[in-house]
């Protein structure tokens, strides 16, 4: 089958690789019909390179059709359309039972020391085969793979693979009272989405900064306060005037570890040195070289007593934290990549024609599978007005 494959820094290509097969009982076999690209990918083309290996197949994003089931599958069956999360989880074991399935303790690498597994990711997480790719085997076909009805187009369901249950879960970890307000960091895919998500369960002030013209002009046109940080880089100063000089409820950072800057310090050169790009020039003298810059504005322009939320991505263990600043505030701080399986049933509902979330319209870009390098660079660098790509085998 053809795949995308991880070839190193900046480097992914569409490679012939052999066809996934069953391998345990409870295996299903789904064809791809969309899978999306996520900020999560450009780390692995970046800062995470070294917990890559060559031909790794790249993905966790993916919706199809069942194509074989095992022989203990009696969920699902063959032509059944199914999402798949990006956590791996078995959906039957005291984490998963807690809703915590990205701790799923089936799939925890114990041996890495990480959480669940994951499709498409690094060695820290199980070094799954992804799902940009014509086919994917998917275990646990009794309990993880997501049933959708037929009619809608993919790009209908596809996001409740990944993009829905982390901008929900941001929202619910951001604590956002009745009526308060939330800013949101980072208006890539997971934070335009947290930003509707917040207006849909109730946010009275919804604001959001980030550098890039197309991704600030999608948000503003669904109401929200946009705040351009390369013409004001006073993020927390334009925060805090809008709401009685407090600062609001809650920040939501969904920026995470990107190529401008990296909080693994041995390696941020390396990262930087491969984005010649005018606007990541730009990005990198306004928001500065620091990976933790999206955090410390959270952190600076919560209100005391408020909650930031982290939905990005962060590495490194030595990056130090304002901790006093962070105690005297008495801020609260939640994390964690999504529980996928734990949001599904409250999201769903809002897959429906009204589209509230605006799913429909939510991608950019439809690309065939071959086209897929061109578009993780196009995204990498926010190139042709790239937010969201899906892949379509
Ligand atoms: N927790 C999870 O389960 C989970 C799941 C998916 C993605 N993620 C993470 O969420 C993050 C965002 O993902 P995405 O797909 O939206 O990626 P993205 O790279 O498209 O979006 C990041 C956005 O942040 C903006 N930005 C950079 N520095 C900024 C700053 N200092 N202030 C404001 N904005 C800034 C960028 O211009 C970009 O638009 C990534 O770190 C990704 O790994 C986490
Ligand atoms: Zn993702
Ligand atoms: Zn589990």
């Amino acid at each position: 089958m053809r795949a995308v494959t991880w070839h190193g820094r900046a480097d992914v290509r569409v490679d012939t690789v052999p066809d996934p097969v069953i391998q345990e009982p409870t295996d299903v076999i789904i064809e791809v019909t969309s899978s999306g690209i996520c900020g999560s990918d450009l780390h692995l083309i970046e800062v995470m390179a070294p917990f890559m290996s060559v031909g790794d197949v790249m993905g966790h994003e993916p919706m199809g059709v069942i194509r074989e089931v095992g022989s203990e599958v009696t969920e699902l069956k063959v032509g059944d359309r199914v999402v798949v999360p990006f956590n791996i989880s078995c959906g039957t074991c005291w984490m998963c039972n807690q809703g915590l399935q990205s701790q799923c303790e089936t799939t925890q690498n114990r041996d890495q020391g990480f959480g669940a597994s994951l499709f498409g990711y690094t060695k820290l997480y199980g070094q799954v085969p992804g799902g940009q790719a014509e086919y994917l085997r998917v275990p646990f076909g009794n309990t993880l793979p997501i049933k959708v009805p037929e009619g809608p187009a993919d790009d209908r369901f596809v996001y409740l693979s990944d993009v829905l249950p982390t901008a929900w879960q941001a929202v619910q970890y951001a604590g956002i009272p009745n009526g308060g307000s939330v800013l949101v960091l980072g208006l890539g895919p997971i934070g335009d989405m947290a930003a509707r998500i917040a207006q849909q369960l109730g946010a009275g002030q919804v604001f959001a900064a980030d550098v890039v013209p197309e991704r600030l002009a999608r948000a503003r046109a669904r109401g929200v306060t946009v705040i351009d940080t390369t013409e004001q880089s006073d993020v927390v100063g334009r925060v805090r005037d809008a709401t009685d000089g407090r600062g609001p409820d809650a920040v939501i950072d969904a920026v995470g570890m990107e190529a401008h800057g990296s909080p693994l310090a041995t390696l941020a050169q390396k990262a930087t040195a491969v984005v010649p790009d005018a606007i990541m020039e730009k990005v990198m003298q306004v928001v500065g070289v620091d990976r933790l810059a999206a955090l410390d504005t959270a952190i600076e322009a919560v209100r005391r007593g408020g909650t930031i939320s982290l939905s990005g991505v962060y590495g490194g263990a030595t990056d130090p934290m304002p901790l006093m600043r962070m105690f005297d505030k008495q801020i609260q701080l939640r994390m964690g990549q999504a529980n996928v399986w734990r949001w599904v049933p409250d999201i769903l509902p809002l897959l429906t024609d009204a589209d509230p979330l605006g799913v429909d319209d939510f991608a950019t870009h439809h690309v065939p599978l071959a086209e897929a390098p061109e578009a993780y660079m196009n995204f990498r660098e926010k190139k042709e007005g790239t937010v969201k790509v899906l892949l379509q085998p």
